[in-house]
C-alpha cells in the first residue's frame, strides 16, 4: 500500500491532540538529537498544539564536532524553543569502566533518562517527546540489541523517571519518516540526514569510552564524512578499535590506534550492503586520517554486509 505523508500528518496531529491539549504545551519537553526522527516528532507535536515547545539537545560528549551548536540553531529555525543541556559528566561517568556493548548501552540509557528526568522535574514538565521509530522497537524487542530509546515496549516503567513518553512516529520506518519530514518543510540538512545512533560515539569505540578516544574519533569522523558524504550511502562513519598496531613515521616506530571505516547502503537499516569505494579514494582517506590524526596508525575498510554483521560494531 502506498504511504501518503499528508494523510499521515493529518491523522498523527489528530491523535496527538487526543493526548495533549494546547494548554499543556508548557508541560512538554522534546528530546532532540538533530536526527530526522526526533525532529519530525517534535515538529508534529508543536504543530498539533499550535505552539512552540521546549526542545533539548543533551550534550553527553558523545556527539560529533560542533554538533550541539549546529543542531540547536536548526531547531530554533524550525520554531522550537531549543537549548543545549550539558550532561557530559553524568553520561561519561556512567560509561566509565564499561566494556561490554550491552552494558554500555544500558548504562547510557540509564544515565540519559536520569538526566532527562531531572530536567523534566526542574522544568516542571510532564511529557517527554522522543523519536522512536518502528525499526528501533523491532530490533530491541527481538533481542538484536538494546536501543537506548525503547523503554515502555520492554516493560520499563517510565514513571520512575518522572515523565510520560510520547512517541508520535513509532509506527514508521526511516523512508516514511523522511517523506513526512519533507512534507513538514524540514530542511534537507535534517530530512536527508544520515542516521546516527542514540548512544552516539560510545558504540563506535570498541571497549571502554574515554575522553581521549572520543576526541580521536571525533577528528577521524569529520574526515570520513568530508571524504565520503558525496557517496550514495545510508551511513558513513568510523569505529575506533580497542587494539593498537605498530606503524612507522619519520623513520621512527609508533604504536597507535586502529580505525575502521564503514560505509553502507541500506533502505531501512534492517539489512545493509557495504559500499564499493574505489581504492584510490580509500587510499586518500587513509592518508588524510593518519596524517591529520597522528594517534591513528592504521585504517581498515569494513567489507561485511548486514546480515551477518550489524551496521554498528556494538
Ligand atoms: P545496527 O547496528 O543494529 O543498526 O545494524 C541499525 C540502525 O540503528 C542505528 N542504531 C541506533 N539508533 N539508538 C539509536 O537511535 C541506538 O541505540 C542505536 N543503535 C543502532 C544504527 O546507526 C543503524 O542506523
Amino acid at each position: 500500500m502506498n504511504f501518503d505523508p499528508n494523510l499521515y500528518i493529518e491523522a498523527n496531529i489528530k491523535s496527538i491532540r487526543k493526548i495533549l491539549s494546547p494548554e499543556e504545551s508548557g508541560k512538554v519537553l522534546a528530546a532532540c538529537s538533530g536526527g530526522v526522527d526526533s525532529t519530525v516528532s517534535a515538529v508534529l507535536v508543536a504543530r498539533a498544539l499550535g505552539k512552540p515547545i521546549k526542545a533539548v539537545f543533551i550534550d553527553d560528549g558523545l556527539r560529533r564536532k560542533g554538533e550541539p551548536e549546529s543542531v540547536v540553531k536548526i531547531l530554533k529555525e524550525l520554531g522550537l524553543d531549543a537549548f543545549i543541556y550539558d550532561a557530559k559528566k553524568e553520561v561519561l561517568g556512567a560509561l566509565k569502566g564499561k566494556v561490554d556493548p550491552e552494558e554500555k548501552r544500558k548504562a547510557f540509557r540509564e544515565a540519559f533518562y536520569t538526566v532527562l528526568g531531572k530536567l523534566v522535574r526542574e522544568m516542571n514538565a510532564k511529557y517527554l517527546v522522543q523519536g522512536t521509530i518502528a525499526a528501533d522497537i523491532v530490533e530491541t524487542v527481538g533481542g538484536v540489541k538494546t536501543q537506548h530509546n525503547v523503554l515502555e515496549q520492554l516493560g520499563i516503567d517510565t514513571s520512575k523517571y518522572g515523565f510520560k513518553v510520547i512517541e508520535p512516529i513509532k509506527d514508521l520506518y526511516k523512508p516514511q519518516v523522511r517523506e513526512v519530514a519533507r512534507k513538514l518543510g524540514i530542511p534537507k540538512e535534517i530530512s536527508e540526514r544520515r542516521a546516527f545512533p542514540g548512544p552516539g560515539l560510545a558504540i563506535r569505540i570498541v571497549g571502554e569510552v574515554t575522553w581521549e578516544k572520543l576526541e580521536i574519533l571525533r577528528n577521524a569522523t569529520q574526515i570520513v564524512e568530508e571524504e565520503t558524504n558525496d557517496l550514495d550511502s545510508f551511513q558513513n562513519f568510523s569505529v575506533l578499535l580497542d587494539l593498537k598496531a605498530t606503524g612507522v613515521k619519520d623513520g621512527k616506530r609508533i604504536y597507535g590506534y586502529i580505525l575502521v571505516v564503514r560505509v553502507v547502503a541500506s533502505e531501512d537499516a534492517m539489512t545493509a550492503k557495504f559500499v564499493e569505494i574505489p581504492y584510490e579514494r580509500l587510499r586518500k582517506l587513509s592518508q588524510r586520517i593518519t596524517a591529520e590524526v597522528p594517534e591513528i596508525t592504521r585504517v581498515l575498510y569494513d567489507v561485511t554486509d548486514k546480515p551477518p554483521a550489524t551496521i554498528e560494531f556494538e
